[in-house]
């Protein structure tokens, strides 16, 4: 079972500069909503409740976001703009929020490493709040859960990107399963190869389950690309071992993390509720 969903959440966010200079990231909107909340909405769809929230300095605004503000609450009660609250405030009252701070913004792979406090020894989720996903069934984290529930080792979502975009992302290798068309038994990874380095286009995106050895692997892996502690690297000494499933997901996916995609996703969803 999966009862915990991680958000690492302390990135700095420097190609959102300068909104991100005192705002996270993870707050700016997708028409009303912050990207965080339709990240917590998904892990509820999941089945998930117990958010574990790894977050940094300049992040309180998520903490606040997940609480309940008695002021504005007293000045909106039996008014019209009420309803606006329903959806946060029945996350609030379904969700546990807890939270742990970075200290130094090591990477992805360090941020999730941290977040082994409030996770302990069990298999978690993992939300990027800034990789937007949507389905119209199931949501791209229940469908992994599908997957895991099957093949009890950590599940990477993947989709194809452009071969000239593969040094943006996590990029696998690896073999359909029997029967499947849509799940990988992963042989390889590679953090932002170069197109001609790529093993394949299938990308990794912000959407992971992960099986509690992760973090002893995290504890003993370097900086890789960029610096950072990468969970790819991580990931891959599982992959060695054939515990790696990449799932290709139905639905879609916006990069809300580059204003490109915050644009794609707004205008997406923006058309969805006009029509
Ligand atoms: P990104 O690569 O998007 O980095 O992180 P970033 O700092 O958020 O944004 P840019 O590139 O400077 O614009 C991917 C995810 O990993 C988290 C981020 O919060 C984001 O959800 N992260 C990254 C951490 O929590 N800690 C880190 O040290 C690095």
């Amino acid at each position: 079972m999966i009862n915990k969903c991680l958000f690492p959440a302390a990135g700095y966010g420097t190609r959102f500069l300068p909104a991100t200079k005192a705002t996270p990231k993870e707050m700016l909107p997708i028409l009303t909503k912050p990207l965080i909340q339709y990240g917590v909405e998904e892990a509820v769809e999941a089945g998930i409740t117990t958010m574990a929230i790894v977050s940094g300095r300049g992040k309180r605004a998520i903490e606040d976001h997940f609480d309940i503000s008695y002021e504005l609450e007293h000045q909106i009660r039996g008014g019209s703009k009420e309803a606006l609250l329903s959806e946060i405030r029945s996350l609030i009252e379904k969700c546990t929020f807890s939270y742990t701070r970075q200290i130094e913004m090591k990477g992805l792979g360090h941020a999730i490493l941290t977040g082994e406090t409030l996770i302990g020894n069990e298999p978690f989720a993992v939300i990027l709040a800034d990789d937007l996903c949507h389905n119209s069934g199931e949501g791209v984290l229940h469908q992994m859960k599908d997957v895991y529930e099957k093949y009890q080792c950590s599940v990477v979502a993947i989709e194809e990107v452009p071969m000239n975009e593969t040094q943006k992302y996590g990029v696998i290798a690896g073999k359909l399963v029997d029967g499947t068309n849509d799940t990988y038994r992963v042989s390889d990874m590679v953090e932002k190869p170069d197109p001609k380095d790529a093993p394949s286009n299938l990308a990794i995106i912000g959407r992971y389950i992960l099986t509690p050895d992760i973090f002893d692997i995290l504890r003993n892996t370097k900086a890789g690309k960029g610096g950072e502690i990468q969970i790819t690297d991580a990931l891959l000494e599982q992959a060695k071992q054939g515990r790696v499933i990449a799932y290709k997901f139905k639905g879609k996916r916006f990069d809300c993390g580059s204003v490109d995609g915050f644009v794609e996703a707004t205008n997406w969803f923006y058309d969805r509720i006009k029509s």
